[in-house]
């Protein structure tokens, strides 16, 4: 009897420190949270554009952390060209982009299983590895989709296009790709319920 508070105080201890190091068994979420404050003063920020060419920064709350990290080291070494997220990217160490990562991931996306709309027959090519709603990915580098903001993903794709963006992967499908259909494919991904566009998500004030 005299030892079940203090069990229960250790059951909990463990528990908030599984939440906290969500994704990598080594990240620090809460250290990330620190580290990711200029961050949100552009991803935190509704409908901040970036200038030349304009189109929205990329929600980032819900993404796979293993993703998010991918993207900062690809930044930082200059493999994916972009001024300001080169800066940004290039004076973290590995350590800070995985406990970035891991607090900007937060609590993983359940996939709802349930397609919005009707799917561009464009999305036949897409759907092997990003889901059927572009929220349940075949891995968990891959990118999700769902409810990221259109103009990104068209934007996205365009870079895909021209080689701006050169990963292998993404380089072999986009040339089968009519850019015709990259609105439609952008518009069906972005409706999906996914990073930023549930109600939960928002009013959790968890959309970064
Ligand atoms: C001045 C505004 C600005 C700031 C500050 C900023 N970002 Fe970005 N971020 C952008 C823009 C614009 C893009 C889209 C770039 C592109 O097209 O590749 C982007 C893209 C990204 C991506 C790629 C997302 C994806 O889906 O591929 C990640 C990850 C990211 N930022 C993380 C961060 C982190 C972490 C910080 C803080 C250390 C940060 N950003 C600070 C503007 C900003
Ligand atoms: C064989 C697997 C595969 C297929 C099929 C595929 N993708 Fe991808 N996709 C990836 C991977 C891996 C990445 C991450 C690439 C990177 O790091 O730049 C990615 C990245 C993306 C991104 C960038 C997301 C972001 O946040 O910046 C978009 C947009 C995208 N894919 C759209 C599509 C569309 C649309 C289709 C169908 C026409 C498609 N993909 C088919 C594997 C795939």
């Amino acid at each position: 009897m005299k030892f079940r508070p203090t069990l229960a105080a250790l059951g909990l201890g463990v528990l908030a420190a599984c939440a906290t190091l969500s994704a990598n068994a080594d990240a620090d979420a809460k250290r990330g949270e620190v580290l990711a404050y200029t961050c949100l003063g552009c991803h935190g920020v509704p409908g901040y554009k970036n200038a030349y060419p304009t189109y929205s920064v990329p929600n980032l709350g819900g993404q796979h952390a293993k993703y998010l990290e991918t993207a900062l080291a690809a930044y930082a070494s200059g493999e994916r060209p972009h001024q300001t997220m080169h800066a940004q990217a290039a004076r973290l160490s590995d350590q800070d982009r995985a406990d970035i990562a891991a607090y900007l991931q937060g609590e993983p996306i359940t996939p709802s299983d349930q397609v919005v709309g009707t799917p561009p027959p464009a999305t036949q090519t897409c759907v092997a590895c990003h889901g059927a709603d572009g929220a349940k990915t075949v891995m968990d580098d891959y990118p999700i989709l769902a409810g990221q903001r259109a103009d990104y993903l068209v934007q996205a794709l365009k870079d895909y296009k021209s080689g701006k963006r050169k990963n292998p992967i993404m380089a072999g499908i986009i040339t089968g790709v009519d850019e015709k259909d990259f609105e439609a494919l952008a518009q069906f991904f972005a409706n999906q319920k996914g990073l930023c566009n549930t109600k939960e998500v928002r009013e959790s004030g968890k959309c970064r």
